[in-house]
């Protein structure tokens, strides 16, 4: 068989997986309302590098936190073990089965960074457990107070560039393509997501972020099914930008002030939250959360930092990522009590993380946290 007639077949057989999963979401079970739980069970997952570190530390700060719920049985802080770059490498999963089953029994997941092998062909652990868990909506605020800066980006995270990547065809020594998928329901599940945040927070306007002009079909999709869920939405704005110009008004001191809600297709989104969360001050003091109907996983969204371990600088790591998204994840399971006393506590903690030693260490910093909120 030719080069091509192999590119033709491959590309039958992801057009046919692509057709399978978006009927899968439509007859998607019913969402589960994770603020009516009677136990909720948080999985932490300590990840590469400064993963073990930060979690670690961050864990103690939510035992504090959360000791009456935890004395009485409603909240269950269990370890998930071996999500590990050796683990993983000696199994050649990018998340071994026994842990995946792990996840699954769990209603949401706490989860440092996980490292991903260079070159190869194994996945990020996050593309696959987003997949797997279908956590369709990468929610990422990003607050200036003081510049009136109030964003939240609902990045698609399980279509676009993403689910077909490592899955392209070559034709040897002439060409590549990568594929790009857009499903209605994939579009459909995440403006909704959207427009939702947007009315239950009283906002007003939601950017619906594409490069629609080049990419007619998946971006073109993206923005006309956002158009059709906003419909149902009359007091909220949709307003259409492209991702250039979007990139460059987020720069603009002058401009950004009036953005409230971002909805994205995956690739861009990615870009676009590191940009913003620069703004705030860093990725480093960045949450995420990774929503879905059945579970939801919030993470760190910086990498594994291996340079800090090498050079002996671990216990400087900073927990203010991870401590974002467990302030996220009370809120996801409905304890906003409990995540307004853990913003205020950070907020409010006199020492500083600088990731040396003019700085605290994270053991330092988050024993101080637990001493606040005594
Ligand atoms: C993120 C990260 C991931 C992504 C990587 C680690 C696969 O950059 O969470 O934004 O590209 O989604
Ligand atoms: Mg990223």
């Amino acid at each position: 068989m030719n080069a091509i007639d192999n590119a033709v077949n491959q590309f039958r057989t992801l057009l046919e997986e692509q057709i399978a999963r978006a009927g899968r979401m439509q007859n998607a079970a019913p969402a589960k309302d994770f603020t009516k739980l009677p136990v909720v069970t948080i999985g932490v997952i300590d990840g590469d590098g400064i993963g073990p570190i930060i979690t670690g530390h961050s864990t103690r700060v939510l035992e504090a936190l959360l000791k009456d719920e935890i004395a009485a049985g409603k909240i269950v802080l269990r370890r998930i073990e071996g999500l590990t770059i050796e683990n993983r490498l000696a199994k050649g999963q990018a998340v071994p089965a026994d842990i995946l089953a792990a996840c699954k029994q769990c209603d949401v997941l706490l989860k440092g960074p996980t490292e991903t092998p260079k070159g190869g062909t194994m996945e990020s652990a996050n593309v696959t457990l987003r997949r797997e868990l279908d956590l369709f909506a990468n929610v990422r605020p990003v607050r200036v107070p003081e510049e009136g800066i109030d964003w939240t980006f609902f990045r698609e995270n399980t279509e676009g560039e993403y689910v077909l990547g490592g899955r392209g065809v070559t034709i040897p020594d002439t060409l590549c393509m990568d594929f790009k998928v857009t499903t209605l329901p994939g579009c459909r599940r995440i403006a909704r997501a959207a427009f939702e945040f947007a009315r239950k927070n009283g906002k007003t306007n939601v950017a619906i972020v594409t490069k629609a002009n080049i990419m007619k079909k998946t971006d073109g999709t993206f923005s006309e099914i956002c158009h059709e869920v906003a419909k149902d939405y009359p007091g909220i704005e949709a307003e259409d930008w492209y991702i250039d110009i979007m990139t460059a008004k987020l720069i603009n001191k002058e401009a950004r002030g009036r953005f409230q809600v971002f909805v994205l297709p995956n690739l861009y989104g990615d870009i676009i939250t590191d940009e913003a969360a620069q703004i705030q001050g860093g990725v480093g003091t960045a949450g995420s959360a990774n929503v879905g109907d059945q579970y939801a996983m919030f993470e760190a969204i910086h990498g594994s930092a291996p340079r800090m371990i090498e050079t002996g600088r671990g216990d400087y790591a900073n927990p203010a990522s991870i401590l974002r998204a467990a302030e996220m994840m009370l809120r996801h399971i409905a304890l906003p009590e409990k995540a307004d006393a853990l913003a205020r506590a950070m907020d409010a903690c006199p020492l500083a993380i600088t990731g040396g030693k003019d700085g605290a260490t994270c053991a330092e910093y988050c024993d101080a946290l637990i001493a606040s909120l005594a």
